[in-house]
């Protein structure tokens, strides 16, 4: 089986490709940090490939050896908050909703027809996008886009099964400059095994961890009036 993962230099990525290499399966771990790459492929069923999510081309031209996945699970991004949303960082939510969204739309065109018929998707997006919550204005607003592109693909494509990752908290170098609480944060590998289970079971949607996931789809019921009252005391 051979798997392509976006994002694998780090975090969650990173901890995914070794696992799933650890279980003899092929791996093509990609980003763009050349030294992390070159270290990955120093692993046993690891082969790296560098390329830019958010330029086409440069996916294109970096996965043109490969013919075929089993597999290919789309986890790069970024977070950055909208400290000051009166006076809104347009280049902030540009950059945000490139790097996590219309990277998306690169990674789909150039990969997605190399997926084996009976394959499989992964699209990793947050458990951000089940609330608003304070600052989020792009990072929320980009994973939104995201969950909605991978329902709505799981229900066109016909041949390949859609996987839908909603991760609670994850301690990563994404989250390592979060000044807030993290509240039960997982290590990158516990939230590596939820989502390789969860694929193994060819799951319409991974989330964790539970209590976390299972608190905020709760929380979700509310009114959005109620729910914009909470989430105002939780604004700084
Ligand atoms: N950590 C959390 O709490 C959490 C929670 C919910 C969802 N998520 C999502 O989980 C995914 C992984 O996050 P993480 O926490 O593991 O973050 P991370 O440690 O910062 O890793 C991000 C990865 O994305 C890659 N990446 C970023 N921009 C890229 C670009 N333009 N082109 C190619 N690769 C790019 C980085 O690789 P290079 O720098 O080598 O390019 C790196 O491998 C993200 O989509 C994130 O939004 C994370």
């Amino acid at each position: 089986m051979t798997t392509l993962i976006t994002g694998a230099t780090s975090g969650i990525g990173e901890s995914l490709a070794k696992l799933y290499a650890d279980n003899n399966e092929q791996v093509i771990a990609c980003g763009r940090n050349t030294e992390k790459l070159a270290k990955l492929s120093q692993h046993q069923n690891i082969e790296s490939c560098q390329f830019d999510a958010t330029d086409l081309q440069d996916i294109r031209s970096s996965t043109v050896a490969y013919t075929q996945f089993d597999r290919v699970i789309l986890n790069a991004g970024n977070c950055e908050y909208i400290d000051d949303a009166r006076n809104f960082d347009s280049s902030l939510f540009e950059r945000v909703i490139t790097t996590n969204l219309l990277s998306m739309g690169y990674c789909l065109e150039a990969l997605l027809p190399k997926i084996k018929p009976g394959g499989q998707l992964v699209i990793v997006s947050s458990s951000v996008t089940y609330l608003p919550l304070p600052r989020s204005q792009a990072y929320g607003a980009s994973k939104a886009g995201v969950s909605y592109l991978a329902n709505s693909l799981a229900v066109d494509l016909k041949d390949i099964d859609v996987t839908l990752v909603h991760p609670g908290f994850v301690k990563t170098p994404l989250t390592d400059k979060n000044d807030f609480p993290m509240p039960m944060a997982v290590s990158a590998e516990k939230a590596a095994n939820y989502i390789y289970k969860g694929v193994a079971k060819r799951r319409k949607e991974v989330h964790f961890p539970h209590r976390f996931t299972f608190i905020l789809k709760f929380l979700r019921m509310l009114p959005t009036p109620l729910w914009l009252k909470l989430a105002k005391g939780l604004s700084r």
